[in-house]
């Protein structure tokens, strides 16, 4: 597999610099604060825990937690794993390797290297900026689609753009992936972060029979730490062969984060009113900073996400930028170039609590050069 070119950057910056502009988590919540949240049950569980190995396909409560995020999705169809071991576990369980998969452009990177490396033939599903925000043309999924085709990967809200589409072209992708018979693996880690909230999307498992959804606590509920994700799908074969394989990658669930999870899911308003109004104020800062800076930026309005992914306009390549911020200022930003997009993007990230201070710092850096 070719190197996961955003988390080496992360593994070479985000424990080494002060200033972090570019995480896509929110704010983590820490575990006295969380605990702070259980309920009688939950807290008995937690002091309670045997440190033992747990349920493969994941604590019984937790499924039933997990269940309540979706209509027509059931605790029986949720296999509990890592969000990113979800990725891999999904992507050499589908059938159909000699075929073309079509994942969107820029991409987090798993999303299309797994499939890859699995055998599958990569069609990419490029992003466009029209009218100052970013687009996806169903015109050209029509086009590429072909009998070759098996997998259709969609990840909304997107990662780094935040661009959602509307519910009416989620079920236009769903109708076209059925009369071809697809698959659809859909990446949701960032669903409950959009900025309207009646934009929010029906879950894949939900509304396609061959779908399945990746969720997880690490974006939109603040608790990365836990390591805890999840794959939806009613699709009983498939869901087996998922089950199968993660015999042979972490078997089953980390017991303390099981538990610690469980309650996080019971306090999920909570969380996410918290996670969602720190991603509101930032989001206000930054499209004042931005615009206010227009020689230097183009400001791409993202519909969801703790992330978004403006252009720098300046006549310097964006790796070459964000290597001198790091340097100059201790402060990280990811530039585009790890997604092998072009433009002079870099993805900015909108849920920590310290984003005014590394916004403040990016602005002194502008003034100087
Ligand atoms: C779109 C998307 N999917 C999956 C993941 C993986 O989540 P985790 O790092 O919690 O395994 C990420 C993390 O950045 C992501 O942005």
């Amino acid at each position: 597999m070719r190197v996961f070119k955003l988390e080496r950057y992360f593994a070479r910056y985000e424990f080494q610099a002060k200033y972090l502009l570019s995480s896509s988590d929110c704010e983590s919540l820490s575990q006295a604060e969380l605990l702070a949240l259980a309920g009688d049950d939950t807290r008995r569980m937690w002091e309670e825990l045997i440190l033992g190995y747990t349920e493969s396909q994941g604590h019984p409560l937790l499924r039933e937690e997990i269940a309540k995020l979706y209509e027509n999705t059931s605790a029986e169809d949720i296999l509990v794993a890592v969000p990113e071991e979800g990725i891999f576990l999904a992507m050499n369980s589908f059938p159909g390797k000699n075929g073309q998969f079509l994942h969107p452009f820029p991409a987090y990177q798993s999303l299309s290297e797994i499939a890859y490396a699995a055998g599958y033939e990569p069609l990419a599903w490029p992003l466009r900026v029209e009218g100052g925000r970013w687009s996806l043309d169903l015109e050209q999924l029509r086009r590429q689609v072909s009998p070759r085709m098996r997998l259709l990967v969609l990840n909304f809200p997107h990662n780094p753009t935040g661009y959602l589409p509307s519910a009416a072209e989620l079920q236009e992708i769903v109708t076209i992936a059925r009369e071809h018979n697809l698959f659809i693996f859909s990446d949701e880690m960032y669903r409950y972060l959009e900025h309207h909230p009646e934009e929010r999307l029906p879950a894949i498992c939900d509304i396609y029979e061959n779908g399945v959804s990746l969720g997880g606590l690490s974006k939109s509920f603040a608790l990365p730490g836990l390591r805890i994700g999840w794959l939806a799908t009613r699709h009983k074969t498939l869901f087996e062969s998922l089950a199968q394989l993660k015999d042979y990658t972490t078997i089953c669930g980390s017991a303390p984060s099981e538990i610690l999870a469980i309650i996080g899911l019971q306090a999920k308003e909570i969380l996410l009113e918290r996670n969602r109004s720190i991603v509101r104020n930032n989001l206000q800062l930054a499209r004042e900073f931005f615009q206010s800076r227009q020689q230097d930026f183009q400001w791409l309005e993202p519909q969801g996400s703790s992330i978004a992914f403006p252009r720098l306009l300046r006549k310097i390549p964006v790796g070459t930028f964000c290597d001198a911020v790091v340097r100059q200022e201790n402060l990280m930003i990811l530039p585009g170039d790890v997604y092998n997009f072009p433009g002079n993007h870099f993805r900015i990230g909108l849920g920590r609590k310290s984003f005014p201070e590394a916004l403040a710092r990016l602005g002194a850096f502008l003034e100087r050069i």
